[in-house]
């Protein structure tokens, strides 16, 4: 055991210049509270001023290109992010594996390239809900996640999240149970991957998290932190958060 949960937040394509107050105040509270990593994925326009204003709080981006360069308007990489402040990026999110097309073996090469950039990685799995009603959600979670693993993952560079697409956004989250049960399948398929260090691997839980929820959720032995959207747009909502992972990081010390 012993792995430090990890709290980040997830602006999506939320946040202008005038939210920049909030990265430091959500900076305060991270140094409030140094038991428990904290960041912030911020939208690329705000990573470089964002990382002047981050206080404890680290700043990550939410996607990267796979390669370093090149003919790919639009894009960013990984090199490029770490050059504006980033020190994590999200890969394969849901939002991006659907809408964008994304694809298991894209997420692994976007992670790899994270990694070579010196970025630390969130990669992002899930189920939808037809696939949790057929009674298939840890298997089909736990290929996808097999699928977008990079062969050298370590607990060092890289955390899972998984986050039911279902519950993103909409205020549903899964069963305690639920969720207990899916970390452990996804912890004992790390395993199958890469042994002993799937003990050390943070493995997030995302999808409707908040102050109300997220002392419950942290409590689940295999949950180690949060990937947050909405309750982490503002430090007043974000903070309950990071406040519950202190509290579960005391109770297991
Ligand atoms: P949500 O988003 O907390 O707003 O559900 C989580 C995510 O998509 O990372």
């Amino acid at each position: 055991m012993g792995r430090r949960k990890l709290v980040v937040g997830n602006w999506k394509m939320n946040g202008m210049r005038a939210h920049l107050d909030e990265v430091e105040a959500i900076g305060r509270v991270a140094a409030a509270h140094p038991s428990v990593e904290v960041g912030l994925c911020l939208p690329a326009t705000l990573i470089m001023a964002g990382s002047e204003r981050r206080g404890a709080a680290f700043i990550g981006g939410q996607n990267c290109h796979m390669d370093i360069s090149g003919a790919y308007t639009g894009s960013l990489s990984a090199e490029m992010l770490a050059e504006a402040g980033a020190t994590w990026v999200i890969t394969g999110h849901s939002e991006r594996r659907e809408a964008r097309g994304e694809t298991n073996a894209d997420i692994a090469s976007k992670s790899e390239a994270a990694h070579k950039a010196g970025i630390n990685v969130i990669l992002c799995v899930g189920e939808t809900l037809a696939v949790r009603d057929a009674g298939k959600a840890e298997q089909v979670v736990a290929d996808q996640l097999l699928a977008s693993l990079p062969d050298d993952a370590a607990a060092d560079w890289l955390a899972v999240a998984y986050e039911p697409i279902w519950a993103i956004g909409t205020g549903r989250i899964p069963t305690l149970e639920a969720v207990a049960t899916m970390h452990a399948a996804l912890r004992a398929a790390l395993a199958s991957r890469i042994g002993a260090e799937a003990d050390k691997m943070r493995i997030l839980y995302g999808g409707s998290m908040n102050g109300d929820n997220a002392a419950d959720l942290m409590a689940i032995a295999d949950v180690d932190g949060g990937l947050v959207g909405g309750a982490s747009l503002s430090a007043k909502k974000f903070a309950p958060i990071i406040e519950a992972a202190e509290q579960r990081m005391a109770a297991a010390a």
